[in-house]
């Protein structure tokens, strides 16, 4: 793997997965494998969960660890090519990227879609000028349009459960991703990538509900079956993955939703006491309840804690290959 942007750079699904949760298991089993070696995490926009799981995971194999806030303490970068930079920007990519290069062996950015401009947050611009002009390996910390370490994360998750004693033999679990309200617009990151990972994953019914207009790009969904009847697509689900997302399609909006989704224990009543999931951070009594978050079959602390062996093996697949 020379870089970790979506599933498409995943040359084996099954050997990553498996990996994680043997990092997992054995958390310092590679404890050597990055050592004298340098790890980079930029941070264009906030996180909690990301960037202490990266750093820990980092830690794990061995690598030094260097964070930098680019919004808050990095100079204002400028991205668009051949730009007249007498304006707000002071350092174009072209120059702070290769610099960045030459400090670290991998690294790792974070940076959310402007939800303006369409064309330039699907295009990727802001990452693909980091993977341009660094010359080293590239991790996604959540780009414009995905969130492939949450991803990882998530598939390895329904695979913990999946693969224990309570589990009936031979049963492909029904995975539904559902629209959740929210306050502000959210970009679709988190929901393109869990579709584009469930689906390349293959071993699930996969079902994405959501309010009319909100649909998700085609391009991640492809596969999976659409409905905007929530009730109906909850029913016999084994697992109900949570999330808001603005419109694709008016992009960046939030149309109209008449009906109140945010999920609750009575709406689970027909699932098959599906286990909930969320990448957090979330809004409590808005996107779900308290009831459900705080309830038995919820997943999402084992979820949190699941991003450090994602993490770790992303990092040591790109040290094995490079
Ligand atoms: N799920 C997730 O990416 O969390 P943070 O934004 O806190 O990193």
């Amino acid at each position: 793997m020379k870089q970790f942007i979506s599933v498409n750079d995943v040359a084996d699904l099954d050997a990553l997965m498996q990996e994680a949760l043997a990092y997992k298991a054995d958390p310092l089993k590679d404890a050597a494998l990055g050592t004298g070696k340098k790890i980079g995490l930029l941070f264009l926009n906030p996180s909690l969960r990301t960037r202490i799981s990266t750093q820990l995971a980092a830690k794990n194999l061995g690598m030094e660890t260097i964070v930098f806030n680019v919004d808050k303490e990095g100079w204002a970068l400028e991205f668009v090519e051949g730009a007249v930079m007498n304006g707000t920007t002071v350092e174009h990519i072209r120059d702070a990227a290769p610099v960045l290069g030459s400090y670290f062996d991998i690294l790792c950015i974070r940076t959310f879609p402007s939800l303006q401009n369409r064309e330039a947050d699907y295009a990727e611009t802001i990452i693909s000028q980091f993977i341009k002009y660094t010359g080293v390996p590239v991790i996604s910390l959540e780009s414009a349009t995905l969130h492939p370490l949450q991803s990882l994360t998530d598939i390895i998750t329904m695979m913990e459960v999946v693969g224990s004693r309570e589990w009936p033999v031979g049963k492909k679990p029904s995975i539904v991703l559902t629209w959740a309200p929210h306050i502000k617009p959210l970009p679709q990151c988190v929901a393109n990538s869990f579709a584009q990972w469930v689906n390349a994953w293959g071993e699930a019914d996969f079902v994405i509900t959501h309010p009319e207009g909100y649909e998700l790009d085609e391009q991640f969904t492809n596969g999976a079956i659409i409905l905007h009847d929530q009730s109906e697509a909850l029913k016999d689900a084994d697992f109900v993955y949570v999330k808001n997302w603005s419109s694709f399609n008016e992009y960046g909006s939030m149309p109209e939703v008449k009906e109140n989704w945010m999920l609750t224990e009575e709406k689970l009543k027909n699932s098959n006491a599906a286990k909930v999931m969320h990448c957090l951070p979330v809004r409590r009594n808005v996107e779900l309840s308290d009831e459900v978050l705080d309830g038995d079959n919820s997943l999402v602390t084992q979820q949190g804690a699941n991003r450090v062996w994602a993490a770790q093996a992303v990092i040591a697949e790109i040290i094995k290959n490079n």
